[in-house]
């Protein structure tokens, strides 16, 4: 498939199919894409925990209270380690987000790919996800990323600005 087809193929999944599993060849496909994302200087400051017991997940609730959360049989925390993680030199910059960004859109392809469906979860309570995963001060939880079959197949349209907006030929 196409970088592009896959891009329009996948989209932000808000149902999905509550019974039937994720078969674990395709997460392990999923999780081999997210290793192989590149990063600043190579460095991987991230951590990923993947949550496929009720206990887990129920624990990851309260922190996006949507019904369609709760029906996703995979989430996955995306973490940022910024002891880690490269700092530009001239300004401080610490890019942790921008690699823990970089390998969960390659988790959202992978899944798309196999037919599973994802959303980026950002709008969520990043401390109750600290308090209910123990994490240390340095690991910041940047997204919550349900896995799961799809309700509906049919990626809807995608809305988008013009090229001609985003781009700037100099
Ligand atoms: C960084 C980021 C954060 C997002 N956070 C949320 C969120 O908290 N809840 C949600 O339902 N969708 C969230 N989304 C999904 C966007 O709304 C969605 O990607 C956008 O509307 C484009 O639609 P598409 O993904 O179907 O192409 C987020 C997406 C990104 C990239």
């Amino acid at each position: 498939m196409s970088l592009k087809s896959l891009s329009l193929l996948r989209y932000s999944v808000r149902a999905y199919k509550k019974d039937v599993s994720v078969e674990d060849s395709k997460l392990t496909y999923t999780l081999e894409c997210v290793r192989l994302a590149p990063s600043a200087v190579n460095f991987q400051p991230w951590k990923f925990l993947v949550l496929k017991s009720d206990e887990a997940k129920e624990k990851a609730y309260p922190c996006y209270d949507r019904p369609w959360f709760r029906e996703a049989p995979v989430i996955i925390i995306c973490c940022a380690d910024h002891s880690q993680s490269w700092k530009r030199r001239s300004d401080g910059k610490d890019h942790a987000d921008v690699d823990v960004a970089i390998a969960t859109e390659h988790l959202c392809l992978a899944a798309a790919e196999q037919g599973l469906g994802t959303c980026w979860v950002c709008n969520f309570d990043a401390e109750g996800i600290r308090r209910a995963f123990d994490l240390p001060e340095h690991v910041e939880p940047v997204a919550l990323v349900p896995l799961g079959y799809p309700v509906d197949d049919n990626a809807p349209v995608k809305t988008r600005k013009p090229l001609e907006e985003i781009t700037k030929e100099l």
